[in-house]
């Protein structure tokens, strides 16, 4: 059976599932508010679906800084993949749609922080275009031992 990958909307009926992926598959929690939040942000919201079985979301923000002199960017929270299902592409099925947001937006970067520990995926935005920029000490309140973050970022065109 061919397979197929395709996006959808995160909506009141389905942001359960969202909950679900990211307790499975990241380390930090997230509260209610976060997840009420998570149906305001439209396209910077996305599941992925593997054969309509939603196995993958990314979760957005838009940064609006308070001084018009620092550029407005897109902060990514959470991007999440079942293991099971790595490795089709849906990672980067995901944030190719986030770089596109970008694009049309207008907004020149896109970042997000990443466990110090996680070299796969310090190495997987490394390979989509992504530089490894500060190192955030203490960034995860609850990791133990290590809770440093560095803040990867990729200039949009
Ligand atoms: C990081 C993460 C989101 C990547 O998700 P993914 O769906 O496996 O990502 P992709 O499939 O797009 O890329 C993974 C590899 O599979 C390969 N791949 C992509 N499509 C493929 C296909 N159709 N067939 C075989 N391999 C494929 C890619 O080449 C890629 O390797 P590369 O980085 O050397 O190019 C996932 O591993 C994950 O959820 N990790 C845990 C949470 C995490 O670390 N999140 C990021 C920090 S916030």
């Amino acid at each position: 059976m061919a397979i197929e990958i395709e996006l959808d909307d995160i909506t009141p009926n389905n942001i359960g599932v969202l909950r679900r992926i990211n307790s499975v598959v990241l380390p930090t929690s997230y509260s209610d508010s976060w997840y009420k939040d998570t149906l305001t942000v439209g396209e910077l919201a996305k599941f992925a679906f593997f054969n309509e079985i939603p196995v993958g979301a990314i979760r957005c923000s838009l940064e609006t800084p308070p001084s018009h002199k620092e550029e407005t960017k897109i902060y990514i929270m959470t991007l999440a993949v079942l293991s099971p299902y790595r490795e089709y592409g849906i990672g980067t099925k995901l944030l190719e749609h986030i770089i596109e947001q970008a694009k049309k937006m207008y907004v020149k970067e896109v970042y997000c922080h990443v466990w110090t520990e996680n070299t796969d995926a310090l190495e997987w935005y490394n390979r989509r275009g992504f530089e490894q920029g500060e190192l955030v000490k203490g960034y995860y309140k609850k990791m133990d031992p290590a809770r440093d973050a560095y803040i990867v970022h990729k200039k949009v065109e």
